[in-house]
């Protein structure tokens, strides 16, 4: 069977770029990262894909005179790239028409918090700072709004007394890089189909 391939979008650290990265080499996903892109030069998720032998582009955001300008040149290079399904990987961007036209239904995100609790930024300092019980993370796809495309698979954390909005944070990406990877299964499998707000998973 052949590998899909992934282009992964960053703008930070990519540990969840790591663990895609990482799923693919040890068989456990059907997929391989073939592009990462970042809108920050000094993403150290850049340097992650260069270590991994793959190519490593940024494209700034101030290089071009509006978002659709930047997102054709983004897509064209995914394009480029003939990939096939496109992660958020901590990219810190709200997709426009330009990438959603260019990759219907085929653009998942992770997103360290229960949607549709605690969209945006700080959600878990926010999760933690409201005293939830329990908190997490989602994988979605994305639509044209921020954080609330259908959601593909959730992992639940519990927040203990003794937390900081860092411990519950921490606590919360491990269980990001095991849901994102199982996310790209599923689609690489051909298991997910969208029916309005739902995402099916085929047995
Ligand atoms: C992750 O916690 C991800 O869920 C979050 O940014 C972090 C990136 O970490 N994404 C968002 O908040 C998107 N709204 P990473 O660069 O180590 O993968």
């Amino acid at each position: 069977m052949s590998l899909l391939r992934l282009g992964v979008l960053v703008s930070g650290r990519g540990s969840n770029l790591q663990a895609i990265i990482d799923a693919g080499k040890k068989g456990e996903i059907p997929a391989e990262v073939v592009v990462v892109i970042s809108d920050q030069p000094d993403a150290f998720a850049l340097e992650r894909a260069r270590a991994n032998n793959i190519p490593a582009i940024y494209i700034g955001f101030q290089d071009f005179s509006n978002k659709e300008k930047y997102e054709e040149k983004v897509a064209a290079v995914l394009k480029q790239y003939m990939v096939e399904i496109v992660c958020l990987a901590g990219y810190m961007r709200v997709l426009g028409v330009n990438m959603l036209e260019a990759f219907p239904n085929r653009i998942m995100n992770i997103h360290p918090a229960l949607l549709p609790a605690f969209p945006g930024l700080h959600a878990q300092a926010r999760a933690w700072e409201h005293g939830v019980r329990f908190s997490g993370c989602t994988v979605h796809f994305v639509d044209e709004e921020v954080d609330t495309g259908p959601i593909i698979l959730q992992a639940v954390v519990p927040v203990l007394a003794e937390d900081t909005a860092e411990t519950l944070a921490a606590r919360i990406l491990e269980q990001e890089h095991k849901i994102y990877p199982a996310a790209i299964r599923l689609f690489a499998q051909n298991r997910l189909r969208i029916q309005g707000r739902k995402v099916y998973i085929k047995n």
